[in-house]
């Protein structure tokens, strides 16, 4: 949900797109591949440490080491990875300088967890999308069926309701929306009706495309 209407948001915008949880995914997929536990910081700074990350096509691929990651990244398993991985605090230090040096100059969307609260603190406009857990899961069901994937719906709903409660209570930049962001709750939303909301409030706080 949210990295569609973020997507389509930057698009309207003129902005470039930046999926840092594609980064914490991607790191996960690398820790599992190299045989890095995900809870050995020692291994899994060594693996960060010179990993270079690219955006290419208006920030819809990630090239991670070179290698593009896009469709690996997506599958359920990476989101898993994602979030035992980000508790990792040399992890996101590093993850957060990259994001920090690819926001630099303005001009972007950046979607994520940590980003009103700990990686850009002064940004321009600060977004904080909610949804209900049963609305959440079932669009996430929607989007696994599209491609042909099986699913069990309360299941989905309780891995999601299992990271959030992972992702809020983490020791290190935990879920929680900056005191200046926009709260949008999108449970009774379509995604056209999010991306226009959300343009909308963009606008009004001055976020202003470029001319
Ligand atoms: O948004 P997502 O599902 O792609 O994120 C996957 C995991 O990555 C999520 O459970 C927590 C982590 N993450 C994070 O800790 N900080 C971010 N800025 C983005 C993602």
């Amino acid at each position: 949900g949210k990295s569609s209407a973020c997507r389509a948001l930057a698009e309207r915008l003129g902005f470039t797109y930046v999926d840092t949880g594609a980064m914490y995914r991607a790191v996960g997929l690398l820790a599992d591949e190299a045989g890095v536990a995900l809870d050995d910081d020692d291994g899994l700074g060594r693996l960060v440490a010179h990993l270079t990350f690219d955006l290419a096509d208006g920030g819809t691929r990630l090239l991670v080491g070179g290698r593009d990651l896009s469709a690996a990244i997506r599958e359920a398993r990476a989101g898993d990875l994602a979030s035992r991985v980000s508790t990792c605090p040399i992890v996101r230090e590093r993850l957060v300088a990259i994001q920090r040096a690819l926001g630099r100059s303005g001009g972007v969307v950046m979607e994520g967890r940590d980003i009103g609260t700990v990686v850009f603190p002064e940004a321009t406009f600060k977004l904080y999308l909610t949804a209900e857990p049963g609305a959440r899961a079932h669009r996430r069901a929607l989007e696994l069926r599209a491609r042909g994937e099986a699913v069990d719906e309360p299941a989905l709903a309780r891995e999601l309701a299992a990271r959030d409660q992972r992702d809020q209570t983490r020791r290190h930049a935990p879920l929680r929306p900056a005191e200046d962001a926009v709260v949008l709750d999108t449970t009774r939303l379509t995604l056209a009706e999010v991306v226009a909301a959300m343009e909308r409030l963009a606008r009004s706080r001055g976020v202003v495309p470029p001319s």
